[in-house]
């Protein structure tokens, strides 16, 4: 693979979109590729936390690929939204923690890939926007969907109409970055969070990510019962177990995962 590269390293697994010239633009081989990397790192069961982010000094991903873009017709336009939002949704839904290390500009499809991670980490140099309607389309890639989930109807339309591009500081006062971190740092600021989380039940964790993703999409009551057979589930574990013995005994928790 040559637009997406990943790394393992001791339980995490580094992916970093990898088109430096075009600022990381997502062209459709690369989002079939981050496809096919997410497919194989979704099966193995020692990766338990994903860090997603760009080559180079200057962006995360810059959008979709516009010179690839602009000679689609319609039903071509559609067929690469649903692409990316496949390929966007098994990030969402995939049982690893997905963080993004926002490394520079994070713009339209790269605003909307950092929103498909679980969290979102950004350097001090990190830019944040929607500015498809500069360009005369609209975000395709669940933009208009995951960002008002985010940041509120209001803001969110407020970054789509105008295509104000937002910093760091902005975006984490907004709730789209969770942290804002020196440039210098962002990956090893990163890479603590990912080991923090891991130090936790991580099947807990696992089941806490679906249940606030998948609770988010339902009626409240339904919402309320999922919940509840998620936390049932985890005294069938090991985990379970080990946490509340532990507490008890005033020791640290050893979780197994299961
Ligand atoms: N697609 C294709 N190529 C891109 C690109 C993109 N989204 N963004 C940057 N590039 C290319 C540039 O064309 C340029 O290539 P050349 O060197 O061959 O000319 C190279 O990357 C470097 O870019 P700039 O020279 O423009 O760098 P800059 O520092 O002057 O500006 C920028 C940086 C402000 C990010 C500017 O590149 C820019 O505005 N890019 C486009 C951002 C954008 O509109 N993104 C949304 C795309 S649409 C979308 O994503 C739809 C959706 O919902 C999925």
């Amino acid at each position: 693979m040559e637009n997406v590269l990943f790394e393992e390293k001791d339980g995490v697994m580094f992916v970093t979109i990898n088109r430096p010239k075009a600022l990381n633009a997502l062209n459709s081989a690369t989002i079939e590729e981050l496809g096919e990397v997410i497919d194989g790192i979704e099966k193995r069961k020692d990766i338990k936390v994903v860090i997603v982010t760009g080559s180079g000094e200057k962006a995360f991903v810059a959008g979709a690929d516009i010179a690839e873009m602009h000679v689609l017709n319609a039903m071509q336009g559609r067929e690469l939204a649903r692409k990316a939002q496949k390929v966007f949704s098994k990030i969402e839904h995939m049982p690893q923690v997905v963080i993004a290390a926002v490394n520079g500009y994070a713009l339209g499809g790269g605003c909307e890939l950092s929103m498909a991670c679980d969290l979102r980490v950004a350097s001090e140099k990190a830019k944040f926007g929607q500015p498809e309607v500069n360009l005369g389309i609209l975000p395709g890639f669940a933009g208009t969907q995951r960002l008002p989930r985010l940041v509120g109807k209001g803001i969110a339309k407020e970054l789509i109409f105008t295509t104000d591009m937002i910093d760091a500081k902005r975006a984490y006062e907004i709730g789209l970055a969770n942290k804002v971190v020196k440039h210098e740092e962002l990956m090893i600021e990163t890479e603590k969070i990912a080991r923090k989380i891991m130090s936790k039940g991580m099947f807990g964790v696992s089941l806490a990510k679906a249940a606030v993703n998948d609770g988010m999409n339902m009626d409240t009551e339904s919402a309320y019962k999922y919940e509840a057979d998620m936390f049932g589930l985890c005294f069938s574990t090991e985990d379970q177990k080990e946490g509340m013995e532990a507490f008890l005994n005033k020791r640290k928790a050893s979780f197994k995962n299961f």
